[in-house]
């Protein structure tokens, strides 16, 4: 079975105090990963050792980035680059949120670059599409979507995206309250599998964990994961709250 995937995607959100709350009730909590499962934290970069530190040692439960530079090392003030997150252990970088690509202008170009960069550090990148409300008001969500995939990860080899995870995030569902449904979810997710499977074949399609993203909580995932091409969730909101999210991993498949 593909890795079925919980991640959070704390944001710019939270004290040093308030990460080590959420971290510690997390751990209290009632919920159990199988081997086929994960759970990732993309926490903001400074709190990456503390959350480290606090996780040593679960199983199947890694800290992940937010971002990175597409830049090894060099004069790029404020910038931090994957091999120094490898340094300090991180194995995931998530890249392209609908975020990243609006308001720091990150183009599918920039995009492949980090995307090269994380690869090169033998880390996961989890790649971040979806379109804005005009697109899917105009039925064009496919085409958009299909062009990210394309224009940021169809240079890769088989060997390579197969280390990819993707995060469908419909830009008018994130911190909306507003979730496609079940079936819009599995429509896409199916469709951008069908993507790989034209370019890579199959059987490297049927590897590639694609997770939903856009208001997912406690009382939405079972369903939303409960779709064949649903392999969890990138989740922003829920994640702050420790209840919410530790349902959250338990709906994983
Ligand atoms: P949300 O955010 O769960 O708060 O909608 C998801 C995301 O932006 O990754």
């Amino acid at each position: 079975m593909r890795k079925q995937i919980a991640a959070a995607n704390w944001k710019m959100n939270l004290s040093q105090s308030e990460a080590d709350t959420l971290l510690n009730e997390l751990l209290q909590t009632d919920h159990s990963l199988a081997a086929h499962q994960e759970a990732i934290f993309a926490v903001p970069a400074i709190y990456i050792h503390q959350a480290t530190s606090t996780l040593a040692g679960k199983q199947n439960v890694f800290v992940a980035a937010q971002n990175c530079h597409q830049k090894s090392n060099g004069a790029y003030t404020g910038e931090i680059s994957a091999p120094m997150f490898a340094s300090v252990g991180v194995k995931h970088i998530v890249l392209g949120h609908s975020e990243r690509r609006e308001y720091f202008a990150e183009s599918d170009a920039l995009l492949a670059e980090k995307v090269n960069a994380v690869l090169a550090i033998d880390s996961t990148p989890i790649f971040c599409c979806g379109e804005p409300l005009e697109i899917r008001e105009a039925g064009t969500q496919n085409s958009f979507v299909e062009a990210q995939l394309k224009n940021s990860l169809f240079h890769l080899s088989a060997e390579q995206i197969i280390k990819v995870v993707i995060a469908y995030e419909p830009i008018w569902a994130i911190g909306t309250g507003k979730t496609a449904s079940s079936e819009q979810a599995q429509e896409i997710h199916a469709y951008i599998r069908s993507v790989f499977a034209t370019k890579y074949g199959q059987s490297i399609a049927d590897q590639i964990s694609i997770l939903y993203g856009g208001s997912v909580k406690a009382a939405n995932a079972k369903e939303l994961f409960s779709q064949p091409d649903v392999d969890g969730g990138l989740v922003g909101g829920a994640s702050l709250i420790a209840s919410e999210f530790a349902a959250i991993i338990n709906a994983l498949k």
